[in-house]
């Protein structure tokens, strides 16, 4: 008879492929599902009858601003407690790693922690703080655009030289070999802004020989989102590397219901090079506070500002209002600050979460005092309301965005299904009450629905909390298996 460390009992598995879930019992040894099948016979030191509940992979979060909260708040309890288990960091251009900083972060890595959280010069440093962290979750890492350029250059309102390029690339090989998935930019920030189409293309370089992936938040989101996507394909083309673009979205009230037109063109590429997005179950985005995106056809709510931190949960408009002055001008007087931003229409999210190329990714901002509902919300969402309640897509295809989809796109080798010999990252549910219940204005609130966690085969979180035990790895890149 088979040993195992656990077995769980009589549930419904939803192997992450996206097809039809089969009833079957699951077992675990040594951080690996040992065996999958019906009433499986084995010596097992704990086992869990799931009455019929589901199991899945354990989510994997693609698109994450956690980069210093692993190590800061290993307990990752915003994740863990929505069935994640692996979190990819370094998206958006910003990473903790590799960064020598000179004073403070600059927009928007002030997102991910203050001057003194930045301590990894090289990406291997971070891997090894990471180690030392023992996180709760498993993370992977990009290493960030804007992050090389601030090491590099002496200011980011221009485009790098061919010798600060170089310097940079250096920088992002030391990253692949130490484990990194890939390049991160985020063009459409100050900070990046001026680089230009070659400045990527050049330090994109070495990516291909890696079987590393590009991923970025767009030079635009708003009237040029066309453009945008027209360059990050042609910097993916050029090097022969797969595409992944940021949370998706038509951006700002004259964008609205361009969602199709946005999805032809992500079709176009499709049919040329492998390219693919992640999305966020919201109508609404979070960053800094951005001058250019302020407009008073849009809710703005203000979640920090270092003048004034007794605004944060105002709206702008009121915050002017109280002011006395526009807009523009509360919004300059609060810098820098932090915004959740009601800039899109949910027929557009809807259309962008449902299409068959697009991962789930939280874009969450555990940084926050008074953070986006996303952080806490955003994957039993897209299972409770988008998938169950609203039928957007039926609940294995939730869950191939989430676990499968992502795991073979970023090379995170054997996760991401529940196989035999795959790591033992599972997460336990009810896919009939699985809800989340963080919403903007009470937005740090653990999800319903969740049963149990196993990071690495080890029981992890439960509907009673955190066990306190904490499995999470760091992630080295493995191969992509990128199949559109
Ligand atoms: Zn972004
Ligand atoms: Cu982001």
């Amino acid at each position: 008879m088979l040993n195992c460390d656990t077995l769980i009992q009589n549930t419904l598995v939803l192997d992450g492929s996206g097809t039809a879930p089969e009833r079957a019992d699951v077992a675990l040894r040594d951080g690996l599902i040992c065996e999958v099948g019906p009433a499986l016979k084995c010596r097992a030191a704990e086992t869990i009858d799931a009455r019929g509940q589901a199991l899945a992979p354990g989510f994997i979060d693609v698109h994450t601003h956690d980069d210093i909260a692993v190590i800061r708040t290993p307990e990752m309890l915003p994740k863990l407690s929505q069935g994640v288990t692996t979190v990819i960091v370094g998206n958006c251009g910003i990473s903790a790693a590799p960064v020598t900083l000179r004073g403070e972060p600059p927009d928007p890595m002030n997102l991910l922690g203050n001057a003194g959280d930045f301590r990894y010069p090289t990406f291997a440093t971070y891997t090894a703080a990471i180690r030392d962290a023992g996180p709760a979750v498993n993370v992977a890492a990009l290493a960030g655009h804007t992050a090389l350029r601030n090491n590099h250059m002496d200011r980011l309102d221009r485009s790098a030289t061919v010798g600060e390029v170089a310097a940079m690339r250096g920088q992002l090989e030391e990253a692949l070999n130490a484990g990194a998935l890939g390049l991160s930019t985020g063009l459409a920030y100050y900070n990046a802004n001026a680089a230009t189409t070659e400045e990527v293309v050049e330090l994109a370089r070495p990516l291909a020989a890696a079987g590393a992936v590009y991923a970025t938040h767009m030079r635009a989101e708003t009237a040029r989102i066309l453009d945008a996507m027209h360059e990050a394909f042609e910097i993916g083309r050029l090097n022969h590397v797969p595409v992944v673009v940021s949370h998706l979205k038509c951006a700002g009230v004259d964008n609205w219901g361009r969602s199709e037109e946005v999805l032809r063109a992500l079709e176009a590429a499709r049919k040329m090079q492998r390219a693919g997005c992640d999305c966020y179950p919201y109508a609404a985005g979070s960053s800094t506070l951005d001058l250019r995106q302020v407009d008073e056809r849009v809710t703005i709510m203000i979640t920090w500002s270092t003048p004034h931190p007794e605004v944060a949960g105002n709206t702008l408009a009121h915050i002017a209002a109280s002011w006395n002055v526009s807009q523009l001008e509360a919004a300059r007087r609060l810098q820098p600050a932090g915004a959740i931003y009601h800039s899109m229409a949910e027929e557009d999210m809807r259309r962008i979460l449902g299409h068959t190329a697009t991962m789930i990714g939280s874009d969450g901002l555990p940084n926050d005092p008074r953070p986006h509902p996303r952080l806490w919300g955003t994957f039993p969402r897209v299972l409770g309301r988008y998938s169950r309640e609203e039928k957007l897509f039926p609940l294995p295809e939730a869950i191939r965005k989430m676990t499968g989809l992502p795991a073979q796109r970023f090379g995170l080798a054997g996760r991401g299904f529940i196989r035999k010999g795959y790591a033992a990252d599972l997460v336990l549910f009810d896919p009939e009450t699985i809800i989340d219940t963080a919403t903007f204005s009470d937005p740090i609130r653990p999800a319903h629905g969740i049963a149990a966690v196993w990071v690495n085969g080890v029981l992890s979180y439960t509907a009673d909390g955190v066990t306190g035990d904490r499995a999470g790895r760091f992630l080295p890149r493995g191969e992509t298996t990128w199949m559109q």
